[in-house]
């Protein structure tokens, strides 16, 4: 039977392998996935031996994504333009790796939160691994202007400047900028920060906000509580980031696999199961 892994340090909490084999229950495919917990600087020689072992595939977390990056020897454009991968298989020319955390979150907000990205005012907030792994595919959905803000905003030129023709190509005006110098409201905000795990106050000018504004914290669980409350108060809709792991595990099935899992059922048992 094919198997596939989640590789982190730590990985004791991640929900994948519940994610992937319901998705395997789902669509009769026969597999296992399972935990793999590496040692911190011992990626490649963890990741070898595993592949040695007969693993099929996998995805990646933290603190990985970019030494799986730069193990992989084909590599999508996504996870190019994201410069780390996050899921990755083995043909018969090598190893292949991609990126589907920006698939991922434009999924969950296109098709779960049903609001549009092409054409909006759109608003991330961190220009760290996690912001920068999905801005190239919110590019890809033609919104109006993106702005990517960030406490350091050398970061966020530097990622903005990487991602320039990608922009242009998509008719997006993409802006750099600083947490509070932000200018007028968004249609829709992302905060791709890790602000709330350190109850940091929230990353953003509360002018970004109005009623309708479609906000996305990639975090959930209790950590994320206070800035969900906030932007609340704000008169905005919140999501939290239980749907971008559940979609982002999704395009990951569907490379190795060849076919698209349940999504929002998924989504909506996995949310049943964390309340
Ligand atoms: P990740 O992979 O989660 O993005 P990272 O690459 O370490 O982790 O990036 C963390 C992000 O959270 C960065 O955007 C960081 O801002 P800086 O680039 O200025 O460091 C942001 N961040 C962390 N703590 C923060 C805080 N207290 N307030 C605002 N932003 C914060």
């Amino acid at each position: 039977m094919d198997r596939y892994a989640v590789v982190g340090h730590p990985v004791t909490h991640s929900q994948s392998p519940a994610i992937h084999t319901r998705f395997a229950e789902l669509t009769g495919q026969r597999l296992t996935y399972e935990r793999l917990e590496l040692p911190l600087g011992g990626f490649r020689p963890g990741i070898e031996a595993a592949r040695a072992g007969g693993l099929s595939g996998g995805n990646v977390t933290v603190p990985f994504k970019l030494d799986a990056f730069d193990w992989v020897q084909h590599r999508s454009a996504r996870a190019e333009l994201a410069q780390a991968c996050n899921t990755f298989w083995f043909e018969a020319d090598g190893v292949h790796g991609d990126n589907t955390d920006g698939i991922g979150l434009v999924r969950d907000i296109t098709r779960n939160a049903g609001v549009a990205l092409h054409g909006a005012r759109v608003l991330l907030v961190g220009a760290g691994g996690a912001g920068a792994g999905v801005l190239g595919p919110l590019l890809s959905e033609g919104p109006a202007e993106l702005v990517l803000s960030n406490r350091t905003v050398a970061r966020a030129q530097e990622v903005t400047d990487r991602h320039a023709d990608w922009a242009k190509r998509h008719g997006a005006h993409l802006l750099a900028s600083g947490l509070m110098d932000v200018l007028g409201h968004f249609d829709v905000v992302i905060n791709a920060t890790a602000a709330s795990l350190q109850g940091a106050e929230p990353p953003l000018p509360a002018s970004a906000i109005r009623p309708g504004t479609l906000v996305v914290d990639m975090m959930y669980g209790p950590k994320s509580q206070p800035f969900a409350d906030w932007t609340r108060a704000q008169g905005a809709t919140v999501r939290d980031g239980l749907g971008m792991l559940v979609e982002q595990a999704a395009e990951a099935f569907y490379i190795w696999r060849g076919v698209m899992p349940p999504a929002a059922q998924v989504l909506a048992e996995r949310r049943a199961a964390l309340v």
